[in-house]
């Protein structure tokens, strides 16, 4: 869409995103810009705006002029989320944002743009309702980007969209309350999403996984009234011969502690310590409608930790799937317990790659804050390829070292492996312990104790690390997202993306 498409443009809202290199032409829109910036009332650093309301040049109601500094694709990130966070307040059903002033920005890197654009849109304009009594629920509908060739960046905005739906979802189940997200709450969110989308979905409940031997996971679920559930989930876009990727998500949908009981502040957020499983339902709702060549499965333990009077006890030994046993001096590291099992339960499907998802330590947190997952890997390729993931969908994450000393803490005089080791490097620990239980296939840990929500008054999930399975998940399969070659549309029409909630 030109710079005069988007003056006639008729919304609520019009996004100019203006970049440092903006040069101004001898139109109107550019003069006045041009006059805004050398009065020093329009800077262009990323996220800076300036609002206009019902201005004589444009058709729009109200206008926001933001800088988007260089014009990369995290500028342009920084710039949406601003320009969005402030319609979100109003009342703004339909909104254009538009590229036209993006100088500086190389043709190339549109697709990342655009990608950019839409993440940022959904994110600023997300709203969680489902316990509210009188919902508020997002009042924007309709984002039109205005681009200069549609058909270039058709592939990357169909991704994006499939991105916002997965990442939603992902969100939506986070930020449910324990009550209303248990075990069985979580295994009918995979049954459905199957069924919409024509792919296979296992639940397996006590008397199965006892049949299986998960002895780990069932000491973990020992505790609460609540039965747990193992979901297997199964997307076959690629060949029958191909070996699928496996996702594996800790689904804890409260974690107490167990006997090892957590101190009363803010234990209410750890009703998030199944992002790791929301995040596995998340890339299945975004595989839906991206439909990669690749077969991925998706495992979920998901059960609470609580303490009562069946409760697993510090000191006591369990056996693992494997056979391996394990003493349990720490029952609030219950992550890696259900984990290990569904690690177990993965070699059945001859994995390419497993990758596990997990809000596993608060230690990780400490080393890496909100900004980084933490990644382990037993495999350099699968590292790089998860590295590079992160990167592309801003969505990074930060190798951490997996040396065999870090596992001298693990030992046991009454096991084969304890499931806590000290204080220091608790992060490291808990993916040696991991490692003991992924020995049959390429693995990588994600840990997304200081990624996957917020805490203070934004209190909330925030899908991630969908972005970087998802990308990493297109990047390995057999076709990559096809850009189409079509000539340039000979008039520019505008990318639309519904936002209105799914079902
Ligand atoms: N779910 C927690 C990890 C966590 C803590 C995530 C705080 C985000 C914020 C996990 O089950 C846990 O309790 N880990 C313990 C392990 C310790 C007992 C070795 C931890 O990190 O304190
Ligand atoms: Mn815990
Ligand atoms: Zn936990």
């Amino acid at each position: 869409m030109s710079l005069g498409g988007c003056v006639s443009a008729k919304c609520d809202a019009l996004v100019l995103l203006i970049s440092e290199q903006f040069k101004p032409g001898k139109d109107e829109v550019s003069q006045f810009i041009d006059m805004a910036i050398k009065a020093g009332d329009l800077e262009l650093k990323a996220g800076k705006s300036l609002q206009l309301y019902r201005h004589s040049l444009f058709e729009a109601t109200k206008v926001i002029l933001v800088g988007a500094g260089s014009a990369n694709a995290r500028q342009v990130r920084q710039a949406v989320l601003s320009a969005v966070g402030i319609v979100r307040a109003g009342t703004a059903k339909k909104m254009v944002i538009s590229h036209a002033l993006l100088d500086g920005a190389a043709a190339n890197s549109l697709g990342a743009l655009v990608k950019a654009v839409v993440a940022a849109a959904a994110e600023a304009s997300y709203v969680y309702t489902s316990t509210k009594s009188k919902a508020d629920p997002r009042k924007l509908r309709a984002v039109t980007l205005g681009v200069p060739d549609v058909s270039a960046v058709q592939a990357d905005f169909a991704h994006a969209k499939a991105l916002v739906a997965g990442v939603e979802l992902a969100k939506e189940w986070a930020n449910r309350p324990a009550n209303h997200a248990t075990p069985t709450m979580l295994a009918e969110a995979a049954q459905a999403i199957a069924k919409r989308s024509g792919f296979s979905c296992d639940v397996l409940g006590p008397k199965q996984v006892a049949a299986l031997r998960m002895g780990a996971f069932m000491a973990v679920a020992r505790g609460s009234a609540e039965p747990l559930r193992f979901i297997v989930l199964k997307y076959l876009g690629g060949a029958t011969a191909d070996e699928p990727v496996v996702l594996v998500g800790k689904g804890i949908t409260f974690d107490t502690g167990g006997i090892s009981l957590k101190p009363g502040a803010e234990m209410d957020e750890m009703k998030f310590d199944m992002c790791g499983a929301a995040s596995v339902l998340g890339v299945f709702a975004s595989l839906a409608q991206t439909k990669p060549k690749i077969n991925v499965i998706g495992l979920i333990a998901a059960c609470e930790n609580m303490p009562d009077g069946t409760a697993l006890k510090p000191g006591d030994v369990v056996t693992s799937m494997s056979g391996q046993t394990i003493e349990v001096l720490n029952t609030d590291a219950e992550g890696r317990l259900i984990l290990c099992d569904a690690l177990t339960f993965a070699e059945r499907f001859k994995p390419k790659a497993v990758v596990d998802v997990a809000t596993l330590t608060g230690a990780c947190v400490v080393a890496l804050g909100g900004v980084r997952s933490g990644l382990f890997a037993s495999d350099d390729k699968l590292a790089a390829a998860l590295e590079a993931a992160g990167e592309s969908a801003q969505d990074p994450c930060w190798r951490l070292p997996l040396d065999e000393d870090y596992a001298e803490g693990l030992k046991s005089n009454f096991a084969d492996v304890a499931n806590v080791g000290g204080r220091a490097g608790g992060a490291v620990t808990a993916a040696k312990f991991l490692q003991r239980f992924a020995s049959k296939f390429p693995w990588a840990h994600l840990d997304i104790a200081g990624t996957a929500w917020k805490s203070g008054a934004a209190k909330g999930a925030t899908g991630r690390p969908v972005g970087l399975l998802l990308d990493y998940l297109v990047s390995q399969s057999s076709m990559q997202t096809p850009t189409p070659k079509q000539p340039r549309a000979s008039k520019p029409v505008g990318a639309r993306a519904n936002l209105a909630p799914s079902a």
